[in-house]
């Protein structure tokens, strides 16, 4: 089949591979290659290898927040080229329509039988499962600002106030949209960005993005971060999600929460540099295990009164977790890698950490990295260079699109 036939055909991805007879890997290996190969896997590890498990679209809340971790995510902050609220409303429903459908690993739209115009779907992701793919999507006060709507800005959707050692590059910092596409394939992540971002042609304008991966051991192990430490250890507890997560007050954000996303520059050759001692004090943590200094298991209780042999405290007082947790805050984290190359000033990998995350009030964030301030002794090794706020819709009825309450 040519290319331009199977796009003028009205067969959505699924019906594809259904029609194919075979999964993703079928479509690179040839048929009877896959029958070969699927037919000494299990079930189970078939479902695994080719990406098959979706992640529901329609809630109470976005997914995204609080799914597992997918081993992608592909961030995308807009800006309004628009202030005509009718056509952004129209624009969110589109992007709803599409959301839903690439979730399931769908075409975005069936493509008109006419070769002369460019296909609805950009096609990248065509014979590939959805691969856990999640849509998350939120608005900045500056959205509201701009569309005519303050009046329905909640007081907490503000700019955070600067942190003494913030080193903001305007490049990476604002923005009206953001859109977090996180799946366990960077292709399936971009496709899904990709395409809704086009069709907010003439209406939205990309201000940044940046692509972010971690290694996931299996679908309950916490990923390490570039340091080469178990990253998300501790995170609110699923019964205290009301209070430090959701959104509870009346109105068109309710079921919503606050996004806040930094990017973070690591700079990975002074960190290379370091001893394990000093790597070790600076989490107060052990870097293999996981576990807090003084236990055994990553998961073992954080006991800050525990002393070492001289009567100091264990867990160093310029530790970062000891900062973090003495901030008495929590938030939901879900912190990705990123590399991009080299910096071209220092010659030095360009690499840092997508720091993404969730929490009813953005006090809470405030709370923590005013404790971790300029006492982290992290700060030797990272820098703050990107900064948002947004506010991530609640989740949508069936029948419903994101924002709708905001809107209507
Ligand atoms: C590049 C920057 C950062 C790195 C490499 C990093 C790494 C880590 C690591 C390895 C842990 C221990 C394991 C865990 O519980 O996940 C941790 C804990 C934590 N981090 Fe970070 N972090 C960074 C930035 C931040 C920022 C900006 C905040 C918030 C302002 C933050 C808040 C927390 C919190 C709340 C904990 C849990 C503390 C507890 O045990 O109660 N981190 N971080």
């Amino acid at each position: 089949m040519t290319e331009e036939n199977f796009f003028d055909k009205k067969m959505s991805r699924r019906e594809f591979l259904k029609k194919a007879g075979i999964g993703g890997a079928g479509l690179a290996l040839g048929a009877s290659a896959a029958s070969a190969f699927f037919g000494q896997a299990t079930e189970e590890a078939r479902d695994s290898f080719d990406g098959d498990e979706e992640i529901p679209f329609y809630g109470k809340h976005q997914a995204g927040i609080t799914t597992p971790v997918q081993k992608h995510v592909y961030l995308c902050i807009l800006d309004l080229a628009s202030t005509d609220k009718t056509s952004i409303q129209e624009l969110f429903k589109d992007w709803t329509s599409y959301i839903a459908k690439m979730v399931e690993g769908e075409l975005v739209k069936e493509t008109e039988a006419n070769s002369f115009r460019p296909p609805h779907d950009t096609g990248e992701t065509v014979g590939i499962k959805p691969h856990r793919l999640t849509v998350t999507v939120g608005v900045a006060g500056t959205f509201l600002d701009k569309l005519g709507m303050s009046d329905k800005k909640p007081a907490a959707l503000k700019d955070l106030p600067a942190f003494p050692r913030d080193q903001l590059r305007e490049e990476f910092t604002g923005g009206d949209i953001i859109i977090q596409a996180c799946s366990d394939d960077a292709q399936v992540s971009f496709h899904a960005v990709r395409n809704l971002v086009r069709k907010g042609r003439n209406l939205v304008t990309m201000k940044w993005s940046q692509a972010g991966f971690l290694a996931i051991g299996g679908r309950n192990q916490t990923p390490r971060n570039l340091f080469g430490f178990k990253d998300g250890t501790v995170q609110p507890d699923k019964k205290d999600y009301d209070n430090q997560l959701w959104v509870t007050d009346e109105g068109w954000l309710k079921g919503g929460s606050y996004f806040i996303i930094r990017k973070i520059a690591m700079y990975l050759e002074t960190w290379d540099r370091t001893s394990l001692h000093e790597q070790e004090a600076t989490f107060g943590r052990y870097k293999e295990s996981g576990a807090p200094f003084g236990k055994k298991n990553e998961f073992d209780e954080v006991d800050l009164n525990l002393k070492d042999e001289n009567g100091d405290p264990l867990i160093p007082v310029d530790s970062h977790v000891r900062l973090a947790r003495e901030s008495g805050a929590q938030i939901l984290r879900r912190a990705y890698s990123y590399s991009d190359g080299l910096d071209s000033k220092t010659g030095q990998f360009n690499t840092g950490l997508l720091f993404l995350c969730f929490q009813k009030d953005p006090e809470q964030f405030v709370t923590i990295q005013k404790n971790l301030g300029s006492a982290d002794k992290l700060n030797e090794y990272i820098s703050h260079i990107g900064s948002g706020v947004f506010a991530a819709f609640p989740g949508v009825k069936k029948g419903g699109y994101l924002g709708q309450k905001l809107f209507e």
